[in-house]
């Protein structure tokens, strides 16, 4: 085994699993269950415990990843935003369908969304906008997401007329800033186990509501 290698298969998994987790008693709605285990790994001081993962498709039928924040989780589904001209934003232009996956380690949980995806509409969107602080307005301003930068400088010098603009003019919104809704149709809740038994739970969205069954670990 290389050191590399050697090294990792060292590192633990599943060091702290605070939260109990009975699977007879989960509810019927998937929803509930996800802010029942985010609000516990609050309490457990998971560190940004609303980071996750939205995974995309291109043009190409190739995944894409990257790491988004939760913004909010409503009867509808899962919120997040981001630039609509962003290759995720031009991803999800064409193919509006995602999962999230969020790992909280330090309770040994896993959760997998899946579902489709939709634009909210511009009001909520520049309220979540206006909601930045005024470095992450500038930030939006500034777009040209991704693409090549040539130097610091540039970076520097776009992101100084962007902070005017914003000082400039407190309700100015990046046109392309956009709050996204996931739909979710599929949830799944992984709760980690040192002998590995893990317990895995499956929702799906039927015609007659959410149904769940345990899963194969
Ligand atoms: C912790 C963390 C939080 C992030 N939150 C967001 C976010 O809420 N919205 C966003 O557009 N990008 C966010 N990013 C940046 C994205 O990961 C990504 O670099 C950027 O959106 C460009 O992605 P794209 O090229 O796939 O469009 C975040 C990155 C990190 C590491």
């Amino acid at each position: 085994m290389g050191e590399l290698a050697g090294a990792l298969r060292a590192i633990p998994v599943f060091t702290r699993l605070p939260a109990a987790f009975d699977p007879a008693t989960v509810p019927a709605d998937p929803r509930s269950l996800f802010v029942e285990w985010l609000t516990e790994a609050i309490a457990e001081g998971v560190p940004e415990p609303h980071a996750m993962v939205l995974s995309t498709v291109d043009t190409h039928g190739q995944p894409d990843a990257r790491t988004l924040i939760l913004k909010d989780v409503d009867e509808h589904g899962w919120w997040f935003a981001g630039s609509s001209s962003s290759p995720k934003g031009t991803q999800l232009a064409a193919t509006p369908a995602a999962a999230l996956t969020l790992y909280w380690p330090g309770v040994g949980r896993q959760i997998r969304v899946r579902g489709t995806v939709e634009p909210g509409d511009p009001a909520q969107s520049a309220r979540d906008f206006l909601a930045r602080a005024p470095g992450g307005r500038a930030e939006a301003l500034v777009g040209r997401q991704s693409q090549p930068l040539a130097g610091a400088a540039e970076l520097r010098t776009a992101f100084e007329s962007a902070k005017a603009r914003v000082a400039n003019d407190p309700e100015l919104v990046a046109p392309d800033w956009t709050r996204y809704l996931l739909r979710p149709t599929e949830i799944q809740f992984f709760q980690g186990d040192r002998e590995r038994q893990h317990v895995r739970i499956g929702y799906r969205c039927t015609e007659d509501g959410w149904a769940h069954t345990l899963l194969w670990p």
